[in-house]
Order: C-alpha cells, then structure tokens, then sequence
C-alpha cells in the first residue's frame, strides 16, 4: 500500500463515520464567525491598514523578528497592548494557535507540571504535546481536582513549578472558567495561570479588556488574547511578566524561527485596539443580541449562555450534521462541530451571535430551529 493509499483509507473511514469534513464557499447569514463586534469589515479598520500602506508600512515583515524583520508596528503595538491590558510585557505572534504552541512548549521546564482543564483548545494539546514538563489535565471547569491534581504530584515528589491552563471562555460551550478561584489556587500553590481568552477578548470586560481584565498585571498570570475573533484581524498577543517576554524572544523556537507576522497586521490591530475603548456600543449592541438569543433559545427549552457562543448539544454526529445542513438550506450559516472537536456524543450547532446579523436574523433563526429540531 502507497502513502497515498493510506492517507485514502482514513479519509474513507471519516467518510464511513460521518466525519469527513469539507471546504465549502461562505453563504448565509453568519451564525458561524468569530467576527463578534463586526470588525473584520469595518471602514475604520479597512482605513487604518490604508493608512499604513500610505505612510509605508511593508505588507512583509521580511524575516523573523530576531533577524530584519522587527518592524516598528511590531513594537508598537505590543507597547500599546501591554498598556491597554495592563501587562508588563506583550509579544505578538502570528495566530493564537502558534502563540500556545509556543506558550506550553517554551515556558513550563522540564520537572514542571502543566495542570489543564480537559477541555482546552487543540492549539494548547499541540503546545503540550512539544513541552519539555508533564502534563495532566483535570474535570472541566474543576479547580478542586486541578488542586488534587498539584497535590499528589507533590506528594510523588514533583519539585517545579504547576501551570494551570484554563480559557475564560469555552469556544465549544460558551461558559467561563472560575477564574477566581483557579487565580486563587494558584496563589496558594505557587503555580502560574495560563488564561486563553480567545473568546472573551474584546467582548467582555471594561474595555474589552476580557475576563480576566483584574488579574492582567500580576506576576503569576499569562494571557493570550487572540486578534482573529473580536478584534477582527489576526494573530495574537501574550500578555505578562516582563521576563516571559524578554525569555519569548531568546527561548520560543515559533518566534525565532518563523517569518514576523505582518506589519500591516500589527497596524490593523492597534486600530482595533482603539475600537474596543472608542466604539463601546458594539459590546452593548451585541450583549443585547446575546440577551434576545437566549430569551428565544430558552423558550425552545434549550440551555442557553451569556455570551456569543450558544450551543445546541444533539450528541449524534449525522443528526447533527442533518439539522446544520437544513438550518444551511434556509439561508443560515450555522455549523455542526463534531468529535475530535468536541467530546464524542455531545455533536453540536455552534450558534456564534455576532454584529454581521441583526436582531430580526436572530428571531429567524430560532424560528426555523423550532421548525427543524
Ligand atoms: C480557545 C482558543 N484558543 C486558541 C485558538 C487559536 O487561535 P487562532 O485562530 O488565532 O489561531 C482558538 C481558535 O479557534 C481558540 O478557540
């Protein structure tokens, strides 16, 4: 058997088990983006990268930013992102997939532990995979067994540092980590906490600073805020102590040895850093969609979330696939997310409320729900 044969035979058995996935052509209305405040086609953020153009900004950044390719837009924006989170230190990295790549494969040493919530993003499984430190993962949204799990790897002797890894906002679920209690852990445990607020940045907290807007600042918290959802561009920043930046940028192999992201990019996401403080009313407009959203989906007796991410748990991959699809025919663009994505019988809609729909899409689509499910 070729290689390619191979690689045809685990397509087939996607294709037997109902997992195969496919690229299809955006249509619809958007139920499905991340694209929370409607950012990604704002004038003001289509004006800022024409700006930069104009005055000169490269579109490339021409190498890693160890070599040529350290662009003041870089600087820059990690100066002002540092300031506007509250951080000492911001390093911006390409996407929020390689900035927890490089977060767990570079920051936990070897005789450390990595303490992860069972649900966190494949990006962070992909980080853990290439760490030098052990890892364990704990129930989700769980800090008592994340303490359990620090207290009997001290008992066996475990001598470094505990990092815990939880995400403010679940991508899959729409429901937010006890942030206080886990920075309250740490504290007690001397560990560090790693908050992935791919999903909370920009939509939560003063500013859109995210959830864990009051732990910014201190000197055992980490946070990634990715710029490809809320922000409506794309990359990533992480956020913390001045050392984590300065040992970034000597240690973290996917920010030696990669191409710098965009300066254009860095530019366009300054800009929307200033969105965030200038423009509140579409934190406001899209809480007030969240808030119809819920009202509607629980009439239907579903369980709802505060935040953008809704979710409707079918647990059958085809069935869920079926109603995606049928949700799709009317004009809907919502998606179905199955295992590996998520737990293995809990398939899915994702429902993402975003301000690319209005208040009549949202009174749409859970009609046609009513219809379908
Ligand atoms: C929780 C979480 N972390 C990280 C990422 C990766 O971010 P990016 O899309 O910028 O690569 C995602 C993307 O979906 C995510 O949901």
């Amino acid at each position: 058997m070729t290689a390619l044969d191979t690689l045809q035979r685990d397509l087939d058995m996607l294709e037997r088990s109902g997992r195969r996935r496919d690229l299809v052509p955006v249509q619809g209305r958007d139920f499905a983006s991340n694209d929370y405040l409607g950012l990604a086609g704002s004038t003001r953020l289509r004006e800022a990268v024409a700006e930069a153009l104009a005055r000169g900004v490269p579109v490339g950044s021409g190498g890693s930013r160890l070599l040529r390719g350290n662009a003041p837009e870089h600087e820059r924006l990690e100066d002002e992102a540092a300031r506007f989170f509250g951080s000492e230190g911001a390093v911006f990295l390409g996407s929020g997939y390689c900035a927890n790549a490089l977060l767990f494969s570079t920051l936990p040493q070897r005789g450390d532990l990595i303490v992860h919530d069972e649900l966190v993003h494949a990006s962070a499984h992909e980080g853990i995979r290439l760490a030098r430190a052990d890892a364990v993962g704990f129930a989700h949204n769980d800090p008592q067994a994340a303490a359990e799990a620090i207290a009997r790897w001290r008992q066996a002797g475990g001598r470094g540092t505990a990092w815990i890894a939880v995400e403010s906002l679940y991508s899959m679920d729409g429901d937010r980590a006890p942030l206080a209690d886990f920075a309250d852990l740490a504290e007690r445990t001397g560990a560090m906490l790693l908050v992935d607020e791919a999903h909370a940045t920009g939509v939560f907290g003063r500013d859109g600073r995210g959830l864990a807007g009051g732990l910014d600042g201190a000197e055992n918290v980490i946070t990634l805020k990715t710029c490809g959802k809320a922000l409506g561009c794309e990359g990533a920043l992480l956020l913390g102590p001045a050392p984590m930046r300065e040992f970034i940028v000597n240690r973290g192999r996917q920010f030696i040895f990669s191409t710098a992201p965009s300066p254009l990019m860095a530019a366009a996401v300054r800009e929307s850093l200033r969105i965030l403080r200038d423009e509140p009313w579409r934190r406001e407009r899209l809480h007030a969609l969240v808030g119809r959203a819920q009202a509607a989906l629980a009439g239907l007796g579903l369980e709802t979330s505060d935040s953008p991410i809704q979710r409707v748990v079918l647990g059958d991959d085809r069935k869920t696939m079926a109603a995606a699809a049928a949700l799709q025919d009317r004009g809907f663009d919502v998606r179905g997310i199955r295992p590996p994505t998520v737990p293995v019988g809990t398939a899915r809609l994702r429902i993402s409320l975003t301000l690319n729909v209005t208040e009549s899409d949202v009174d749409a689509l859970v009609g046609a729900l009513e219809e379908i499910l």
